[in-house]
């Protein structure tokens, strides 16, 4: 298979010593992503204080993840985690009775039902809609969306099995019912197209160490901005009002569009990192990325099974992301052993995740599964 990336490969320095097929948890870091964290340290260093520059970043940072999803700069906020999103998110919502269910599905990273949890103090009732054999079937959402829903909170792309739903449809039977809809998109950003406004998409939440392939320590959210000039957010900070440079302690006026939800200082240095890492990603193309990655998903699913492997998660790769989840037993001794020779997975649970990006070659892939059975029949 030819590989229509080779020539980015030089700019990730673990290529040459590993196989890293672990983009569902941390990405491989380009030279780019850290020659802008140096800058922000270089600026640091030589300047004493670099406030201007630094955020003149972030903007970047922001208007280029505005620009992979199709949304416009001012309806994003940069936060410090994908879990601070939800809970800015939930706590800004008021559970009425008559309108106070919250569904989700128990496919979401486990922070997305815990923060709902923490909800139903103030009234929230969380519904969970139970996945089938791996997946959740459409027809769950005309069941479990009633007109007492206000939120409907989903991922775009399972974070166990790499299972990837069809949020413009589900966006449709959630709006005829009178429910907003939040997609955790954590998992598809970077490898597969997000159109937020053709998806019908309310709000997103993201983060930038998997496949947006930056590093831990900043998130974007997506808010419409009619929607968010709505709300009055109560986690809060003068990051969010409308003139921050004022320092009018006395005065509180919510800043226009998403910008409205953020707190305080962001971390600089992350957004100097996600910065360079969006810019190389909207070089390339995420609609490239995903062409490249559809058949290569495919070849992991056929290849594993070929190896008496059990998949988790659908068969075909056009119901997934790249992920690849394989059943094992004592997946993170499985991932350790790995790691020793090489090749970076990821465990979770019960399963070995592999999860390649456009930098990775179909030959790291057959290696990485060879390696796996062996490991496996050896462990038995
Ligand atoms: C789909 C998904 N959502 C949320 C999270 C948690 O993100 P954070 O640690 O930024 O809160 C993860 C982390 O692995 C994830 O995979």
């Amino acid at each position: 298979m030819k590989h229509p990336f080779a020539h980015y490969r030089s700019l990730f320095p673990v290529l040459e010593s590993k196989i890293h097929l672990a983009s569902c948890s941390q990405g491989a870091i380009s030279k780019t992503v850290s020659k802008s964290i140096e800058d922000y340290m270089n600026s640091l260093l030589s300047m004493g204080v670099n406030w201007n520059q630094a955020i003149k970043e972030v903007e970047k940072a922001k208007s280029s993840f505005a620009n992979l999803i199709g949304a416009a700069p001012d309806e994003i906020a940069v936060f410090s985690s994908v879990s601070d999103i939800f809970s800015a998110i939930a706590s800004s919502l008021s559970f009425e009775k008559g309108k106070n269910i919250v569904v989700t599905t128990d496919m979401d990273f486990p922070t997305v039902g815990h923060v709902w949890l923490a909800q139903e103090k103030f009234g929230a009732n969380v519904r969970f809609i139970p996945s089938q054999q791996g997946v959740i079937p459409l027809e769950y959402y005309e069941r479990y969306v009633t007109s007492d829903t206000l939120i409907t909170s989903i991922s775009h792309i399972g974070y166990h099995n790499g299972f990837k739903q069809d949020i413009q449809a589900i966006a449709e039977i959630v709006h005829r019912k009178g429910s907003l809809l939040l997609v955790d998109a954590y998992q598809s950003a970077g490898q597969v197209p997000i159109d937020v406004k053709k998806m019908d998409i309310d709000i997103l939440a993201v983060g930038t160490r998997k496949y947006i392939l930056g590093i831990p320590g900043i998130s974007f959210l997506y808010i419409k901005k009619e929607l968010a000039e709505k709300w009055k957010p109560r986690i809060t900070g003068w990051f969010g009002q409308e003139n921050h440079s004022k320092f009018n302690v006395h005065q509180f006026t919510l800043a226009a569009g998403a910008r409205r939800f953020e707190t305080g200082t962001p971390s600089f240095i992350s957004a100097y990192a996600a910065a360079a890492a969006l810019r190389l990603l909207l070089d390339i193309g995420v609609e490239n990325i995903s062409s490249y990655l559809n058949p290569l998903a495919q070849f992991a699913l056929d290849y594993g099974q070929e190896k008496g492997l059990h998949v988790a998660g659908p068969l075909s790769a056009d119901q997934r992301g790249a992920m690849t989840a394989f059943y094992v037993k004592n997946a993170e001794q499985i991932e350790s052993i790995l790691k020793e020779r090489n090749i970076i997975v990821s465990a979770r649970n019960d399963v070995i995740r592999i999860a390649p990006h456009f930098y990775n070659t179909q030959d790291e892939i057959r290696e990485a599964i060879d390696e796996l059975t062996m490991v496996l029949n050896t462990n038995k």
